[in-house]
């Protein structure tokens, strides 16, 4: 089902009092959505479960911010992220999200949870820019490359403002 629509520029925008909420076993395919979620997606709650979560991805989002939190929450660590999401019929909304894996009695992970809250318009602002520079990196090399380069971007941002990630998100 991905990328079967076109991006068109309108935005939907999440109210203060939205949370959306999903749910993914290990591979990340949809085990569960709250109304929210299921609201600003656009699809029926058929459609999302058992759909790889990339079903919503817009393609204005770098690859390597996928990675990276794939690589943080299968750290078992919990990840923030703001993510530029496409609804079913092509509009966007934006996102700050709250990523953490879920684990069994013996620590195993055996999914992960995301809860999405409505993102500061300025820190949009500065993502989105950022996410350019970062696509545009991609671009620029072979797709096997695409993560690195992008991600390479990413930390030089940083280290240039002299933060870390997390540190960087909270003071947007
Ligand atoms: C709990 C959870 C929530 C996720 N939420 C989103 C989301 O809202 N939007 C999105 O594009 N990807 C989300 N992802 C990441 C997707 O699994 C996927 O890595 C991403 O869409 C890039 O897909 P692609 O590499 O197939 O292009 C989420 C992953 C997990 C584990």
């Amino acid at each position: 089902m991905k990328n079967r629509k076109m991006p068109s520029s309108v935005e939907r925008v999440m109210e203060e009092e939205d949370l959306i909420i999903s749910k993914t076993d290990t591979r990340g395919i949809i085990t569960y959505g709250n109304r929210a979620f299921i609201a600003f997606s656009g699809y029926s709650e058929k459609e999302l479960l058992g759909s790889q979560h990339n079903i919503i991805r817009h393609p204005d989002m770098p690859r390597g911010v996928f990675k990276f939190l794939w690589d943080v929450i299968q750290d078992r660590r919990e990840c923030f992220a703001y993510v530029k999401n496409m609804a079913k019929d092509g509009s966007f909304y934006w996102v700050f999200a709250h990523v953490t894996p879920t684990f069994d009695s013996k620590g195993n992970i055996v999914g992960y949870f995301s809860a999405r809250r409505k993102p500061a318009s300025h820190a949009v602002a500065i993502m989105g820019e950022l996410y350019q520079s970062m696509l545009a990196a991609e671009s620029r090399v072979a797709a096997q490359d695409a993560c690195n380069a992008s991600l390479d971007l990413l930390m030089k941002v940083l280290s240039d403002k002299g933060t870390s990630y997390e540190e960087f998100i909270f003071t947007l």
